[in-house]
């Protein structure tokens, strides 16, 4: 009789969860990278068959929303209901602590994970676009603004975006957040003929060493351009090594420091 459950994943299940997570993706799998971090939260699912580990699936929770990511299923266990029962074992734990809207990011080719998210009635809420940019001195000296708290830097987040990017979590860009951002000094801004052109909150991510992210938020290409340079500066300075760009802006301007890398969908679902 074939025996399965989901339970919290141990630190023991470690070897065995990576060997089927060797080859995921084209470019391999982060999973190694974030394993201890996700343990040590305790929001990490595991779905055993006959005691194997064979799937998992990671949850963070953030104001009334949870985060789903780190769908793996073992490639010889595929097409048997695993990533479905582990996706909806989340949303349950996830409204006992009160949740109400989950969301995951998925590529926008990979096909079998959309259909997955269409299956559970996930919606595409937005697409964002990912770019990693070189850091590189640059004799140019952009001006940016550091953001404080005001009601028109605090509407213009508001109105453009429904979340910002920690360590790949996209979270919920409530009026809270965006002064605590505000506070940390964590939101940044250009301007053109007194308007606000393009603003940035930056984080630096958790999980992998010396990596800035950052959620762009621009209409136009100039302040754009003068993000980027500043913050290609910021990195030589402060010894960053990667910068990550998360951005729904579709135009940025031409940089041979800046490669467009992939596409995402941020599914949205009520639960
Ligand atoms: C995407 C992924 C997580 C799906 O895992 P899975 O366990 O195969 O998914 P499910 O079994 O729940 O559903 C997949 C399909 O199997 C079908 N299926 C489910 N139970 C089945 C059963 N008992 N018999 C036959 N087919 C079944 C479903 O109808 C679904 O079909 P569809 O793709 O045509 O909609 C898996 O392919 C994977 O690990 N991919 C690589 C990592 C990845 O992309 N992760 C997601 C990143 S966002």
């Amino acid at each position: 009789m074939v025996y399965v459950i989901i339970r919290k994943a141990k630190a023991s299940d470690k070897n065995m969860v990576l060997e089927f997570c060797k080859t995921t993706f084209s470019w391999g799998d982060y999973i190694g990278d974030v394993w201890n971090y996700w343990i040590r939260e305790g929001n990490l699912l595991v779905l055993i068959e006959n005691n194997i580990p064979v799937a998992i699936c990671h949850s963070s929770f953030f104001d009334r929303q949870v985060w789903i990511e780190g769908i793996r299923v073992n490639e010889n266990f595929r097409k048997k209901g695993f990533a479905k029962e582990l996706v909806l074992k989340s949303e349950s734990i996830a409204k006992n602590k009160n949740c109400v809207i989950s969301k995951m990011l998925i590529e926008t080719n990979n096909k079998k994970s959309l259909n997955l998210a269409d299956y559970l009635n996930y919606k595409k809420e937005e697409t964002w676009n990912f770019y990693s940019l070189i850091p590189k001195k640059s004799y140019k000296k952009p001006k940016v603004t550091v953001a404080i708290k005001n009601t028109k830097i605090i509407n213009l987040l508001l109105s453009n975006s429904s979340s910002y990017v920690k360590s790949w979590k996209w979270i919920p860009l409530t009026k809270p957040n965006i002064v605590s951002l505000i506070n940390e000094q964590r939101i940044l801004y250009t301007t053109h003929d007194d308007k606000i052109n393009a603003l940035v909150i930056f984080t630096e991510s958790e999980h992998f060493e010396k990596t800035l992210m950052l959620t762009l938020i621009s209409n136009s290409v100039n302040g754009s351009e003068n993000i980027i340079t500043y913050f290609q500066n910021y990195a030589i300075d402060n010894n960053i090594k990667r910068i990550q760009i998360l951005t729904k802006t579709i135009k940025l301007p031409k940089n041979e420091n800046l490669d467009k890398k992939f596409s995402f969908c941020l599914m949205k679902k009520e639960i």
